[in-house]
């Protein structure tokens, strides 16, 4: 078995919030309460779930943007979560993020060129002039840009080609790893499948690997090779998205996935799902999920359930252990 590009093991990040500085209350946000992911090279991996469970917490924890309160993040066999700034710097060219929305990830002063070099000047100090102006033609063009955009500034352009240089700024220090944040979903719908062909062409091109954050199931079924279904900061399951779409097994994903409409059919009915999420500040004991499943039982509400393997699919659930699902 090789080892896995990202391995992440039982991470755990806490947020602590403000109150009254007289208050003796610490409270915090549990944006991830045990999460254990493997990205294998080549990966397309697919992060779904509902607004606030966690999703960009991961993705910035593993780019070292986060700090994890509890666990461990190890790339390529090398332990990087708890590595300082310096020793954190060979990974940081590795690993590159995009951004969801291209209008405030780019520089509004510096021009095009400026953006694409600032990565490189840093990473690869020991270029010369002209191989960073070469570098950045190079990359403009093969990610469709044209190379004369270079001494224009972000707001000449649209949504699309503005996410095309943020795409050309990530390529610029060949990356392996690439965390794209809902990358499409800030831009016009005739737009998205344009950009996120261009990120499938360079995976390709480039042997990259992706963990791709999306609220968009299609983009799953279109584009993935893995996806794990995130609720409350826990992964209920992980899967392909071939059998995530065959037989989900997760009650989560089950309403997650009947939410969406069934090819040839005109009409469909959203499963309302009960209730409301919790508070991550008060989080529900047992599974995070019990208050809203219609299969949730005395130990749900006592046990947190643990990934495990069922041919072809880790879940976490104790209705599906117990064969009552
Ligand atoms: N810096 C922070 N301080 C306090 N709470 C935070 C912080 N960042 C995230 N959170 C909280 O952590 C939880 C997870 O947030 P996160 O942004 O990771 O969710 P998400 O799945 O990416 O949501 P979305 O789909 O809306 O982007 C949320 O409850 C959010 O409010
Ligand atoms: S562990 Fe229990 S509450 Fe959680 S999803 Fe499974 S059946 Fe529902
Ligand atoms: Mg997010």
């Amino acid at each position: 078995m090789t080892e896995p590009l990202v391995k992440v093991q039982d991470l755990q990040v806490h947020f602590p919030i403000q109150v009254h500085f007289l208050s003796r209350e610490k409270p915090v946000v549990h944006a991830l309460n045990g999460v254990d992911v493997e990205i294998d090279r080549g990966d397309a991996f697919c992060l779904v779930g509902e607004s606030g469970c966690g999703k960009t917490t991961l993705g910035r924890t593993i780019m070292g943007l986060v700090r994890p309160t509890v666990g461990e993040i190890s790339y390529d066999g090398e332990r990087i979560s708890g590595l300082r700034d310096q020793a954190l710097l060979p990974y940081r060219r590795r690993m590159q993020m995009i951004f969801q929305n291209p209008y405030a990830s780019l520089n509004p002063r510096m021009t095009v060129q400026q953006t694409l070099e600032e990565p490189l000047r840093f990473h690869k100090s020991e270029l010369s002039d002209a191989e960073v102006r070469e570098h950045t033609e190079n990359v403009m063009v093969s990610v469709g840009n044209d190379p004369g955009w270079g001494s224009r500034y972000p707001h000449e352009f649209s949504g699309g080609q503005r996410q095309r240089i943020s795409i050309a700024r990530a390529l610029m220090v060949d990356p392996e790893f690439i965390v794209a944040d809902e990358p499409v979903s800030a831009l016009d719908v005739s737009i998205q499948a344009q950009v996120l062909n261009l990120l499938m062409k360079v995976r390709k091109e480039r042997q990259l690997t992706y963990l791709f954050i999306t609220h968009d199931l299609s983009v799953v079924q279109h584009f993935g090779t893995r996806v794990a279904v995130m609720y409350l900061g826990t992964v209920c399951e992980m899967t392909t998205p071939k059998t995530l779409f065959a037989t989900p097994r997760h009650p989560y994903s089950q309403l997650l996935l009947s939410a969406i409409p069934k090819l040839g059919r005109k009409t469909f009915v959203p499963v309302k799902v009960p209730g409301e999420v919790p508070s991550p500040i008060d989080l529900p004991s047992g599974c995070v999920f019990h208050g809203r499943c219609r299969f949730a039982n005395e130990r749900c509400k006592s046990q947190v359930p643990e990934l495990k393997n069922y041919s072809g699919a880790q879940v976490a659930c104790h209705a599906v252990e117990e064969d009552r699902l």
